[in-house]
């Protein structure tokens, strides 16, 4: 296994970890995130994902300013569940949890640039 293969590993176990002793409900979130999110959307958050270039429109940077004005918990939760007609965002209501899209909502929110 490559160093990084092990890396990533230690992090998703360190996430089911976290989320088996109930500690926040943003980790537990960061590991679906990790899973089913980073290819479009980048480990980051920055809408560079290795998919995410050959995608018109582009997924979003969810580290932009812009994005986050005025953007409620209800509003990404829906997209989550819903997902977002005519782009490739994929609704994922029959993939996870009502609990599982609330904790990687929680676990967007640590892409929001401070002041917004
Ligand atoms: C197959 C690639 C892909 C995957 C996987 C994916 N997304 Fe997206 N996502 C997109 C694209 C493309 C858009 C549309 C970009 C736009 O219109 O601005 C988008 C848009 C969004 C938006 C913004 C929607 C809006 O209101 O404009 C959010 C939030 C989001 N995705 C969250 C997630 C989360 C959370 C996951 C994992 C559960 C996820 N995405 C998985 C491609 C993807």
């Amino acid at each position: 296994m490559t160093g990084r293969g092990a890396a990533l590993l230690a992090i998703v176990a360190a996430g089911v970890v976290a989320a088996r002793a109930d500690s926040s409900e943003s980790d537990a979130g960061r590991v679906v995130y990790e899973q089913r999110c980073a290819a479009c959307h980048g480990a980051s958050g920055a809408g560079d994902g290795p998919a995410a270039a050959a995608m018109e429109p582009h997924p979003r940077n969810l580290r932009d300013a812009d994005f986050w004005r005025g953007r409620t918990v209800s509003q990404l939760r829906q997209v989550v569940r819903d997902g977002k007609p005519g782009t490739l965002m994929a609704p994922f209501g029959g993939a996870l949890s009502d609990a599982e899209i609330d904790a990687v909502v929680a676990f967007l929110q640590s892409f929001r640039p401070s002041g917004q």
